[in-house]
């Protein structure tokens, strides 16, 4: 197909267009994440993923893009909430994380808690309720803890009044422990782990996904490292079923805007999605907190 033919070529020139710009690392990389992040990742592989792999191997998962802030703590969320969905199936799984910044995946291969203030809970409630449902699935116990430990890591970067650390420490920070079967994989190998940008990474060296998640990041790219970064992942997924979740961020806001997923424009409509990447572009969840879609790789 002429435009199959022509890829190489246009993922060229973006590549020559992104390498020209300054890195974004430092002035446009954001860390948010918590317990609420993940969910919508387990569900893709539970309900479109799972079915399509009948002879019982593990479901190889790729997380591109991890998070470490929760409000006040350092506190990655995505791959724990996705492996206690895969336990909690029964389901065993490889997974390798991919982040532009070490400190997301040392944090994961150091630290066995995982920890939720209670201020958090108390702005936004929806932390509550991810945290409930992590600790049955993953079937673990919680404590509150009022004193520092060796495993918990607050930001040195948040806006602490003067008063706020005793507060928080006032009020309670829950704390309980990743999933068992991560600990395990931490241990064996079959958790790995990439630092590098998703636009110039061969991601697909990295493995044959059953599934690929990159949630809350793209838009920290510009257009061409966006083309990169898709291009790159849809290397990676397996054929014929090979699924890729990515969302647009906040609709509405200016920042996050992307004309990424907008079926209706931009680079990426459906029809360049299917020619040019032998994908298939659908909306996943129009209606949750952010416009989703799936990148399905059908040849
Ligand atoms: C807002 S967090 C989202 C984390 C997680 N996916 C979630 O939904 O909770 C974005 C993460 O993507 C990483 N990141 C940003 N740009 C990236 C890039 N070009 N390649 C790989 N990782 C990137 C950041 O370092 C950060 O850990």
């Amino acid at each position: 197909m002429v435009l199959q033919e022509t890829l190489p070529e246009a993922i060229c020139a973006a590549r020559t267009a992104f390498l020209a710009r300054p890195s974004l690392l430092e002035s446009k990389t954001m860390y948010a994440s918590n317990p609420t992040r993940g969910a919508e990742a387990a569900s893709v592989i539970r309900d479109i993923v799972l079915p399509t792999i009948d002879d019982g191997r593990p479901v190889n998962c790729c997380i591109v893009g991890i998070g470490l802030n929760c409000g006040p703590i350092q506190q990655p969320f995505e791959p724990y909430v996705v492996a206690a969905n895969l336990e909690h199936l029964g389901v065993d799984y490889k997974m390798t994380l991919i982040d532009i910044d070490p400190k997301p995946l040392l944090h994961i291969k150091t630290q066995s808690h995982i920890f939720l203030a209670q201020n958090s809970c108390n702005i936004l409630p929806m932390y509550s309720d991810g945290w409930q449902e992590y600790l049955g699935l993953a079937q673990v116990g919680e404590m509150v803890i009022h004193e520092q430990t060796d495993d918990l890591l607050l930001r040195g970067d948040y806006n602490m009044e003067p008063d706020f650390k005793d507060r928080l420490f006032r009020e309670g920070i829950y704390m309980t422990s990743i999933p068992r079967t991560f600990q395990e994989k931490l241990e064996n190998g079959e958790i790995s782990f990439m630092v590098g940008n998703v636009a110039t990474t061969d991601v697909s060296s990295l493995g044959d996904f059953d599934f690929v998640s990159c949630m809350n990041m793209l838009y920290m790219l510009p257009k061409e490292g966006q083309q990169l970064a898709l291009w790159n992942m849809i290397q990676s997924l397996k054929k014929p079923h090979g699924t890729m979740l990515i969302n647009d961020g906040l609709d509405g806001l200016e920042h996050t805007k992307i004309p990424l997923l907008s079926q209706f424009g931009g680079w990426l409509n459906p029809d360049v999605a299917s020619n040019m990447y032998s994908s298939e572009l659908r909306l996943w969840s129009k209606d949750s907190f952010y416009l989703s879609a799936l990148l399905t790789r059908n040849q």
